[in-house]
């Protein structure tokens, strides 16, 4: 797998990394979170990107690399989620850190987010700073900002963080222009998530949840063409090669459609004319569609 910067922070990270949100729940077991994540390394998808409220992501990814930490890039979020400490304060930040480094079994993180707060919360309410502490201890290594709008525009030119992590796919094109470029032109990462736009081309019909519910209205409504690409082939080359992204996230509890997603990283970019024709579906039908957060 292809090594890349992450921005100026001085982290390499792989192309395709691994969006634990799928490990969370009940439908999955250590056993296969053991096996997914051994395959994961063994295929060069070193980063690992989980959150407070992926369920049991955190706690069992730790357990998953105990023994192989050396050979991973840790990624989490916080600002919430803490017993006793109010929601998206400065302590709740500090101790979200430290939770975050019990429940990963490790002594430092690769990427603390704060997981997608407004622009006022990061302007006024003493977390940003307090991550920069929790960095600055030699916690964190890099203090990133995943979220959309405004305030992940605030975040790019703030200075505080390293890296941002935003929605990037061919059904969610709104920020390669905008918060994407400014990053890139900053010299801060970018990782990429919902890099397959979280597979609409799965349901026969309209899925119920809101946001599978926008992905399917927007793949509905861009009438991309796949040519003898297989979706998911057309979706993580378009997102993982785009200008300013170091590495995109594929979600998924499954190891062969991890295998599938770095086979298709590894294959390059689309062919320019592909890669064209995804971006010119996006100005009209996309005009006014956001980031999905
Ligand atoms: N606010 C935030 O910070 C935020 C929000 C969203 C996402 N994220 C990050 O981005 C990661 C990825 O986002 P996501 O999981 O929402 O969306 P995604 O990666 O775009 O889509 C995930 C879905 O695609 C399916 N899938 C994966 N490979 C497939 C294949 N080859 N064929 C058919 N289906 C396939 C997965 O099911 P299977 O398990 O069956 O493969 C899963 O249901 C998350 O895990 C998280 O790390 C962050």
């Amino acid at each position: 797998m292809q090594l890349r910067p992450l921005g100026a922070t001085g982290l390499r990270v792989p192309a395709l990394g691994l969006g634990a949100g799928r490990i969370g729940g009940p439908e999955v077991d250590q056993a296969s979170v053991d096996r997914l994540v051994g395959r994961a390394l063994d295929l060069g998808v070193t980063l690992f990107d989980t959150a407070r409220s992926y369920g049991l992501s955190e706690e069992r990814l730790g357990r998953a690399l105990q023994g192989r930490r050396e050979g991973a890039l840790l990624s989490t979020k916080v600002g919430y989620g803490v017993e006793g400490l109010a929601d998206w304060t400065g302590p709740c930040v500090e101790a979200g850190v430290d939770a975050a480094l019990r429940r990963l079994r490790t002594d430092r993180l690769d990427l603390v987010h704060l997981h997608s707060c407004g622009r006022e919360v990061l302007e006024g309410s003493g977390v940003v700073e307090a991550l920069g502490r929790a960095a600055a201890a030699g916690k964190v290594r890099v203090a990133a900002y995943s979220g959309e709008g405004e305030a992940l525009s605030w975040a790019v030119r703030s200075g505080a963080f390293g890296a941002v992590q935003c929605s990037v796919s061919a059904v969610d094109q709104e920020e390669l222009d905008g918060a994407v470029a400014t990053a890139r032109a900053r010299g801060l990462g970018v990782l990429a998530k919902r890099a397959l736009g979280n597979a609409p081309w799965r349901f026969s019909s309209r899925p119920p949840e809101p946001d599978l519910a926008e992905a399917w209205d927007r793949f509905a409504a861009l009438g991309l063409e796949r040519g003898e690409l297989e979706w998911p082939e057309l979706f993580l080359r378009f997102a993982a090669h785009a200008p300013g992204v170091c590495v995109a996230l594929v979600g998924t509890a499954s190891p062969d459609h991890l295998a599938a997603a770095a086979r298709a990283v590894e294959a390059g970019p689309l062919e320019a004319v592909r890669a064209a024709a995804v971006r010119a579906a996006w100005p009209g039908p996309g005009a006014g569609w956001g980031g999905r957060v």
